[in-house]
């Protein structure tokens, strides 16, 4: 999936949580999520599943009984990660031969049962859209079976389920709003992996954001592979486009500006972020109501891919070049202080030397706060991998991807230096991670803020004055 912020996308570079839960006869899973934030989203779904029928949580995994990794199919290193995980699981496995392994999300759905038969790593395999299988799927196994759940749905939205926050630091949460993705992008494997694009009810979002502000929830991030083309019109099915609508699933519907206007009404005090946004569907009456609440944060990722309309087109992004930068230009005028951070990729097949400049004039004209930037990994059975042909050279994709992470460093220093001097709201998430005597949060357009504790807690939003910063952080005072 697209990257979804900071904090996700970190998550795609390979840090994991673990999620604790025991059952009825006392057993405990052990639960990893590496990926997107879908997948950490996800694995709280999962957990919330597993409580339900009795099971409990664990971080310890020597005294797990159930292991499950949910996993990233995204680049083949992503993939390599997770099987040397499997096989660490199984040596721990000969020691505690009644252990079970599963694996769950994307590498499930993608090698379906043939981790269990060629591999012989695992003992479960759920693909993201079958886990209301899953206490079904380990009494298989105790059964003395492998257990397989893969297939894709067009309805599950998981909008009943009450996710289990385990790891969450009590102020900031994860809302799924869409699943799937129908985008087809030509390097993505996304949309085999976790199916065809569908919306959730927006009543079951709000409720949701409603109960975590009661609980003492200050920000809520609302995820989806394309925020953009979040529609409801009035029962579970797939996308439809607004234009194909009948007049009465029309006056029924729920668009995406729709479903964060009801969320920032919730309450001023609950902050509101989004991931991961579309440049082909970004709208105009979005920005204008991400404008007019102030508790909307002024961020946006919006992944541009590559700075050539040639290479755009057959990665089917559905822009060009020019369409991109007019998109950069309306966000800039309907909404001035936005932050606005990017995925891009390096060596897409096919792509020139001077297709590669053009991702680099594009970086420059926009200069990013942020980015993701990946060298192309082909990925098996995708449009690209069937259509064209890896062919820029290891060496030259890396020299690109190396160019592309210079000129960012230097923009992600210059975007945070223009915010030295000013004073920004900073809702406080944690305890820095280099001292305990200061604490970090993020101003509005997403910048790290890290600052002396004084008498402040998680939780609260101050005023911070900006003295000074790194490329990756800004340092301040409270005032
Ligand atoms: N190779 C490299 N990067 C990829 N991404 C998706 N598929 C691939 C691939 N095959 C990147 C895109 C996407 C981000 C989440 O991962 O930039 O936006
Ligand atoms: Fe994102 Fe495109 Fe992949 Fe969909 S197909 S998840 S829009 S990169």
């Amino acid at each position: 999936m697209e990257g979804v912020n900071k904090v996700i996308d970190e998550a795609a570079q390979g840090s994991l949580t673990i999620i604790e839960s025991k059952n009825k006869d006392g057993r405990k899973v052990y639960i990893e999520s590496y990926g997107c934030q879908m997948n950490f989203s996800d694995s709280e779904i999962v957990a919330s599943i597993l409580t339900d029928k009795g099971f409990t949580t664990t971080r310890n995994l020597e005294e797990a009984d159930v292991v499950f990794v949910n996993t990233c199919s995204i680049r083949e290193k992503a993939e390599t990660t997770v099987r040397n995980r499997l096989k660490s699981f199984n040596k721990a496995k000969k020691q505690k031969p009644e252990m079970i392994i599963g694996v769950l999300g994307c590498m499930a759905e993608r090698l379906k049962s043939k981790l269990l038969e060629e591999e012989k790593l695992v003992d479960i395999v759920v693909g993201p859209d079958a886990y209301r299988d899953l206490p079904n799927l380990v009494n298989q196994v105790d059964d003395g079976k492998k257990a397989v759940n893969v297939i894709l749905s067009k309805e599950e939205t998981y909008a009943d389920i009450n996710p289990v926050r385990l790891l969450s630091n009590g102020v900031t949460a994860f809302i799924s709003i869409t699943r799937g993705c129908d985008n087809m992008c030509t390097f993505c494997v996304v949309p085999f992996t976790r199916g065809r694009e569908r919306s959730r009810n927006p009543e079951s979002i709000i409720n949701e954001a409603k109960s975590l502000f009661n609980e003492g929830y200050k920000e809520v991030t609302l995820l989806g592979q394309n925020v953009d083309s979040y529609l409801w019109y009035g029962e579970e099915g797939l996308k439809k486009n607004y234009e194909n609508l009948s007049e009465e699933e029309k006056s029924k519907s729920t668009t995406f500006a729709q479903l964060m206007e009801k969320v920032a009404l919730i309450s001023p005090k609950l902050r509101v972020r989004f991931s991961t946004s579309h440049p082909k569907d970004i709208s105009d009456e979005f920005l204008h109501i991400m404008a007019k609440y102030e508790n909307i944060c002024n961020y946006i990722h919006l992944p541009v891919q590559s700075g050539s309309s040639r290479v755009l087109d057959i990665m089917n992004r559905g822009y060009t070049r020019e369409w991109y930068l007019s998109r950069i230009d309306t966000i800039k005028k309907i909404i001035p202080d936005t932050s606005i951070s990017s995925d891009i990729i390096a060596g897409f097949c096919s792509e020139t030397e001077d297709e590669h400049e053009e991702t680099l004039s594009m970086m420059e004209y926009v200069k990013y706060d942020f980015a993701y930037m990946f060298s192309y990994s082909e990925r098996p059975n995708t449009l690209a991998q069937r259509k064209f042909e890896d062919d820029v050279d290891e060496q030259i994709k890396k020299r690109r991807l190396s160019e592309i992470i210079e000129l960012q460093n230097q923009h992600s220093l210059y975007r945070n230096q223009q915010h030295v001097g000013k004073t920004y709201e900073v809702l406080i998430e944690s305890y820095s991670k280099k001292s305990k005597e200061d604490l970090y949060g993020r101003t509005p357009q997403n910048s790290g803020v890290v600052f002396p504790k004084g008498n402040h807690k998680i939780g609260d939003y101050i005023n911070v004055h900006i003295d000074s910063c790194t490329g990756g952080t800004l340092i301040g005072t409270v005032v």
